[in-house]
């Protein structure tokens, strides 16, 4: 799946900034250069054969998934890092550029190799990651297909009498039913009052009449996520709720008609929470308007007030503007965004965005 593309990338980005080789830790990011999700370590040297070290409980996987390597079997008994250290340290790099190591794998590895100069490349990484190829998008799109099937179960069942954990069942289920890998995040289902908390209550509490209900849901398809959130009323709304999820729809419509190749995010961010700040709810905005997501649901670039960088084509970012009132309740609507040159496309539109959806 990944192809050697990525590694031809990385490799440019070693030899502008004079680096010998590349090891990295973090296993999305050995995915994300290999198609194993579970590699040990991965080494990719300037030049010659890239080694992913793998323990042997996944030798035969990595020897079937496993692209762009040769494999090196780290035996059981065998202590995995002092095997890694032993080998890198055959090379004999001047200049090591790792992802991200603990303190304590950072420590004994600058006290093993002390005439290597160790380089943190995480950000460069992430400069390749946070633009999705072709191959990323189709499988983004499809785990936010699943995504869609997920809230539409969920609003298919929600229903007052019904626990927050009894409906994320139903749409967990359903979209594993679909094809679905696992979930991207627990699914958050939250009524009431605990719908003022943006990452939801447990999920024990009885929907009832009149509740606003928060769904959140993420699919995950082959190790990419999707995110999506829904507010519903359990029942008519009341004119108050009507209002805020209209500010709430507004912004998002404001924030997602700013998405384009050449926007800061923080231009993006500014829209949705001038406008909800013009309508005097701005104290109730209580996170960043969006994240990036792929193979990790929180991913650069942070759609933030303190996002600097420019988005660009490729970039595949939530736009989630939320309004919550203590003990009152919450409304969060969110889409999975891809970005283009000129405009936006939503990736989990659904046709009832136009209205406060309601649950009976
Ligand atoms: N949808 C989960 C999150 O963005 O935190
Ligand atoms: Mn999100």
């Amino acid at each position: 799946m990944p192809g050697f593309k990525r590694i031809e990338k990385i490799r440019e980005i070693l030899i502008r900034r004079n680096i010998d080789a590349l090891l990295i830790f973090d296993e999305k990011n050995i995915y994300y250069f290999t198609g194993f999700p579970w590699g040990f370590r991965l080494l990719i040297p300037l030049d010659g054969e890239c080694v992913l070290f793998v323990h042997a409980v996944n030798y035969e996987a990595a020897k079937e998934m496993a692209e762009n390597v040769r494999i090196d079997l780290i035996r059981v008994g065998e202590r995995a890092d002092e095997k890694v250290l032993r080998e890198i340290g055959g090379y004999r790099f001047k200049s090591i550029g790792f992802d991200r190591a603990s303190a304590s794998e950072y420590i004994k590895i600058k006290d093993r190799l002390k005439d290597t100069i160790f380089k943190h490349l995480e950000d460069d990484i992430w400069s390749l990651r946070k633009v999705k190829d072709s191959d990323e998008l189709a499988l983004i799109s499809r785990a936010a297909e699943l995504t869609k099937r997920g809230m539409m179960k969920a609003i298919e069942v929600a229903r007052p009498g019904l626990k927050g954990w009894e409906v994320a069942a139903e749409i967990e289920y359903e979209m594993r039913r679909l094809g679905s890998s696992g979930v991207a995040f627990d699914t958050i289902v939250c009524s009431g009052p605990e719908s003022a908390f943006p990452h939801g209550g447990l999920g024990e509490r009885e929907i009832r009449w009149g509740d606003f209900i928060v769904i959140d849901v993420g699919a995950k398809y082959r190790g990419y996520c999707a995110d999506m959130t829904r507010t519903l009323v359990a029942g008519k709304p009341s004119e108050k709720q009507e209002r805020l999820y209209e500010v709430v729809r507004e912004a998002q419509r404001l924030a997602i008609n700013q998405v384009r190749a050449g926007v800061k995010a923080k231009d993006v961010d500014g829209a949705a929470r001038k406008y909800i700040g013009e309508k005097g709810y701005g104290e109730y905005f209580v996170h960043g308007l969006g994240h990036g997501l792929g193979l990790d649901i929180h991913e650069p670039p942070a759609i933030s007030p303190t996002g600097e960088e420019e988005l660009c084509y490729g970039n595949v970012i939530t736009i989630e503007p939320g309004i919550y009132i203590p003990k009152f309740g919450g409304i969060r609507i969110e889409d999975t965004i891809l970005v283009l040159e000129e405009k936006a496309e939503k990736l989990t539109y659904l046709d009832l965005d136009e209205n406060i959806p309601t649950s009976n």
